[in-house]
């Protein structure tokens, strides 16, 4: 990757005038080093408690971490009246832009009394504290407000991205055991109204529990209506009061779940809480993008259905008082220059997005960011996957005017917040690295026995020490949590999943995933979830799926797969057929790039498919080591099937 740039060594220093007045000093990491516990302590007395902690951190039962312990606070409260009462309810919390070009401004007063109205419909509906609410929605405000009522009245809200199917959402609520639905008849995408009310429908034929579904209007598509289950926003939330005096809750009741793939075709629900997750990423919004709360415009380029939107576009950037702009459609949408025409609109001076995104705009040429006023921007961001450093000087220059520090900032849904990044004011950049632990967090790269690698050696990434936005559990499912993450080094060492190195000078290099997860276009998207996608079709026997490099995407889904007897078809159609079907299956994200069909798949000698041959292949490399293959006549036979060009 970096080998290729020339950009080797190449380092970019905090500007000047930044690094003399940023949140964050370089003193920060030996404050933290010195009492972790302390320095935690101090973050979290950013945010408003009704009741203080006896006790920072209860590690007794791990991996069962306890933050704050005995401490009472509202989380709804801390991203919103808590503003409003200091004098800043006419604030702006979101200058929100939908894809056909409306606006919407909701400031801090206005949200807080929506918040409120909502809280007051999910109480009138008989939503309790502890009750799963699921949220299926397009990026609109409702979305957001959905969310903070939940947080408000202690109902733990379960936020499913609106680009998966009926099935993935009907499977979500059933693990979750969600009693109420929020949704709307559809979002802008593309230039068109899509629909999300009918996989509503479709999931809520399938399960049980669900007492209603209150519908968003945002389209005027026509919706399937179900007496006495379906409501209408409007008619149930704007009727209701303004005022509702929060509830403090304890600090580790259950905030959100966030369904996330992993190594089994279940995805997991990642269980956060409200006090440590809260303080976390409060604190990393603000030292992180060193956000100015009263100047600065912060966007997060991503979809509020992703952790990357719980955290930075609603609860980080509301905590820290932030003003942020929320997009509801695509870059593309109506032109290219779409992204630039809101960050010059809005002057927007903190960016943050996902490489695959800068990816794109590189094929779409750099005269498009060129036409428009980008001088506001001062901060960007980077997440999902590693960034190439070829995107990075792309970013640097083409948008960020080489004037603007990247933080590249490694993280997961299961940690909540950031966790290796740079910190603006501080770190001298190397483009391709996301170089330092945060302030307060212990990771190491480990080899297989979990000892201590450096000088760019290739091992597994760890994280050695509790940290406050740390998932607590997967929902349901005490064992498959310790068995995930915590057993392959002990119950003490968080287990990421993903490769890494660290250089001489003590810089970490994040690598891509170690297990049978893939990331498309930032996306984790497990490859058993695909292959049972695929095997479920009639026409398949059996499959193997992998990620192989793609240049815009990271990733691209390439399937193998072996036809049934009675399959009668094998050419292009059937190809289409399997790709839309687990378009439909899962969600168009998970929709392979290419599907093969194959005699054979290449299998050890204890019938495990051997994915790394699969990738060559699907990568045009030569193959690796067969030797332990059954049959190593088999990656013949694949490779004959390959189309003539690779
Ligand atoms: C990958 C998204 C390298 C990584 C916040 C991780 C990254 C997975 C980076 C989590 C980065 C995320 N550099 N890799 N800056 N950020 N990843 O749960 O493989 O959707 O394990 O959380 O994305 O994806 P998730």
């Amino acid at each position: 990757m970096s080998e290729s740039t020339g950009s080797e060594g190449r380092r970019f220093p905090a500007p000047e005038q930044l690094a003399a007045s940023a949140n964050v000093g370089p003193d920060v990491y030996a404050e933290a080093e010195a009492d972790r516990l302390a320095f935690w302590a101090t973050q979290a007395r950013r945010l408003t408690w009704a009741q203080e902690w006896d006790e920072v951190l209860d590690w007794t039962n791990p991996p069962f971490a306890k933050w704050f312990v005995g401490g009472k606070l509202n989380v709804a409260y801390n991203c919103l009246d808590r503003h409003v009462e200091a004098g800043h309810g006419d604030q702006v919390a979101y200058h929100w832009e939908g894809e056909p070009g409306d606006t919407r401004t909701l400031t801090y007063a206005q949200l807080t009394e929506d918040v409120c109205r909502a809280a007051n419909a999910l109480l009138e509906l008989g939503i309790q504290a502890g009750d799963r609410v699921a949220i299926y929605m397009p990026m609109i405000p409702e979305t957001i407000v959905a969310m903070l009522a939940c947080a408000r009245i202690g109902a733990v809200h379960m936020v499913v991205f609106g680009g998966f199917s009926a099935d993935a959402l009907a499977s979500r609520i059933t693990d979750a055991g969600a009693v109420l639905v929020i949704t709307s008849d559809g979002g802008y995408r593309r230039g068109a109204p899509s629909a999300l009310k009918p996989a509503v429908d479709d999931a809520l034929s399938r399960t049980e529990g669900v007492r209603n579904v209150l519908v968003v209007k945002r389209t005027e598509q026509d919706v399937e209506w179900t007496e006495g289950r379906d409501l209408w926003w409007h008619d149930v939330v704007d009727r209701q009061s303004p005022q509702h005096t929060p509830e403090a809750f304890d600090a580790e009741h259950p905030l959100y779940i966030m369904y996330t793939s992993g190594t089994t075709a279940k995805p997991k629900g990642i269980l956060h809480t409200s006090g440590g997750y809260l303080t976390q990423v409060a604190y990393s919004h603000w030292a992180t993008f060193d956000l100015e709360p009263d100047t600065d415009v912060y966007w997060t380029a991503a979809d509020v259905g992703w952790v990357t939107g719980h955290s930075y576009i609603v609860y980080g950037p509301l905590a820290n008082r932030a003003t942020s702009v929320m997009y509801e459609g695509t870059p593309e949408t109506p032109h290219r220059g779409r992204w630039f025409e809101l960050i010059e609109k809005y002057r927007v001076s903190i960016l943050y997005t996902a490489p695959t995104v800068i990816r794109t705009f590189m094929k779409w040429g750099e005269d498009i960011p060129a036409g428009f006023d980008l001088s506001s921007l001062r901060v960007l961001g980077s997440v999902g996957e590693p960034i190439n450093p070829e995107a990075w000087l792309w970013y640097h220059r083409n948008i960020g005017g080489e004037r603007c520090p990247i933080v590249d900032t490694w993280w997961q849904t299961e940690t909540g917040a950031h966790m290796i990044t740079p910190l603006p004011g501080v770190t001298s950049l190397k483009p391709g690295s996301a170089q330092t632990p945060f302030p307060g967090i212990a990771a190491k790269v480990v080899d297989d026995e979990g000892n201590e690698l450096g000088d760019d050696a290739t091992g597994l990434l760890v994280l050695t020490a509790p940290w406050p936005a740390m998932l607590r559990t997967i929902w349901g499912d005490d064992d498959r949590y310790v068995d995930t993450y915590w057993s392959r080094f002990g119950r003490e060492v968080y287990f990421a999943g993903d490769g890494a190195k660290k250089d001489a000078d003590g810089d970490i290099w994040l690598l891509g995933r170690v297990d049978d997860v893939m990331n498309v276009s930032g996306h984790r998207i497990s490859t058993t979830e695909v292959e049972s996608s695929l095997v479920a079709h009639p026409a398949v026997a059996e499959a193997a799926v992998v990620g192989a490099s793609d240049p815009t995407t990271g990733q691209g889904i390439v399937a193998f797969v072996i036809l049934r007897g009675s399959a009668t078809d094998s050419g292009d159609d059937l190809v289409q057929q399997l790709r839309t079907h687990v378009s439909k299956d899962i969600g168009p994200i998970a929709k392979p790039r290419q599907i093969m069909v194959v005699q054979e798949l290449p299998k050890t000698r204890s019938g495990k498919i051997m994915r790394r041959l699969l990738r060559d292949v699907a990568e045009n490399r030569e193959m690796g080591d067969v030797t332990t293959l059954t049959d190593s006549s088999v990656m013949n036979l694949i490779k004959d099937k390959l189309p003539a060009s690779s």
